[in-house]
């Protein structure tokens, strides 16, 4: 089964780059560009991710960030992760990145959008992965930083496939984003959200009010709500659902107790992602095989899956029905 499922071809809709920083790329830049950190060595780091929640996530993932200063050390950051991804069966990439604290650190914000951008034209090069880029925002910074950042880049918005949101959710609910997000629909830029991964049902409502996004990231938590699960399901709105980072992150306590199984039997639009890999147990293929091993799916399921992925990437319609 998991050559099988290392064969499939996938599509990952919900991937951090900033999450994809191994502790020994993590070493390599900070010595390069002269970060310290607060470790002695490898081991020490991966010691670290132990997670309660996501906010301690958050606070080991913006501290990592910090040794990224140049162009080139995003394009390594994401070659480094094409060619993992390309490992693992993966056709097509969406990543994200957040602008909001490499700005606060004085990186400015054409340094993650060239480095990237030249990364991406590369792996489509080397490995024939295609893929779109993401800008989120902080949703615990202020709503009027995330606006005049996505004023700021307007000289790259031709590279964004779409906006996202992201960072800690509760007590930041979607419609603090309202104006950010309205701009980004004047503009013609898509837009996606984290929504009801630590926060309620109500957050994927207001997700889908507030900012009118295509796609739900997470999303898991909507089976509190019988109304809002009608509602996703008759819009076929897809969920990008990452499996090993709602056990990392305590959203649930083992895989075998994790919704997805419910969240397909309701006939939604679900995806399966691997969000941080470098934090989470590993990437795509990890996260099938694991879920291969927790709910015993066959192939069927795992075909539905990538399906899904496929149908709703930024990806042209070409490639697409190449790939479908
Ligand atoms: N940023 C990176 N990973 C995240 C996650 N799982 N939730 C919210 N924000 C994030
Ligand atoms: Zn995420």
């Amino acid at each position: 089964m998991n050559t099988w499922l290392k064969a499939l071809p996938k599509a990952e809709l919900h991937l951090h780059i900033e999450g994809t920083l191994e502790p020994e790329q993590m070493f390599e830049l900070a010595a390069r560009n002269g970060v310290t950190l607060p470790y002695a060595s490898v081991d020490e780091v991966r010691a670290a991710y132990e997670f309660s929640d996501l906010q301690s996530f958050l606070d080991l993932y913006y501290q990592g960030m910090t040794v990224l200063h140049t162009e080139q050390d995003f394009f390594e950051l994401a070659m480094a992760y094409f060619a993992r991804a390309h490992d693992d069966g993966v056709v097509h990439v969406e990543l994200s990145f957040d602008p909001q604290p490499h700005l606060a650190r004085g990186v400015a914000l054409g340094v993650p959008f060239e480095g990237l951008e030249r990364a991406m034209r590369e792996a489509e090069r080397r490995y024939d992965i295609s893929s779109a880029l993401i800008m989120s925002f902080v949703r615990d910074r202020p709503a009027d930083e995330a606006l005049d950042v996505l004023e700021q880049a307007q000289p790259w918005h031709h590279q964004l496939a779409a906006i996202g949101l992201d960072s800690a959710e509760v007590g930041n609910p979607p419609e603090k984003f309202t104006a950010v997000f309205e701009r980004a629909r004047e503009l013609g830029i898509p837009r996606l959200a984290h929504a009801g991964e630590e926060g309620p049902a109500g957050y994927i409502s207001g997700a889908l009010d507030a900012l009118d996004v295509c796609r739900i990231d997470h999303g898991v938590r909507c089976l509190e709500d019988a109304a809002l699960v009608e509602r996703l399901r008759s819009k076929r709105m897809p969920l990008t659902v990452c499996p090993l980072s709602n056990v990392y992150l305590r959203v649930v306590e083992r895989l075998e107790d994790h919704p997805l199984p419910m969240l397909l039997e309701q006939g939604l639009k679900v995806t399966l992602n691997s969000d941080d890999p470098a934090y989470f147990g590993g990437g795509m293929l990890n996260n099938f095989i694991a879920c291969h091993a927790a709910f015993g799916w066959e192939q069927a399921i795992f075909r539905q899956l990538a399906r899904h992925a496929l149908e709703e990437a930024f990806m042209d319609d070409e490639r697409r029905s190449r790939l479908l």
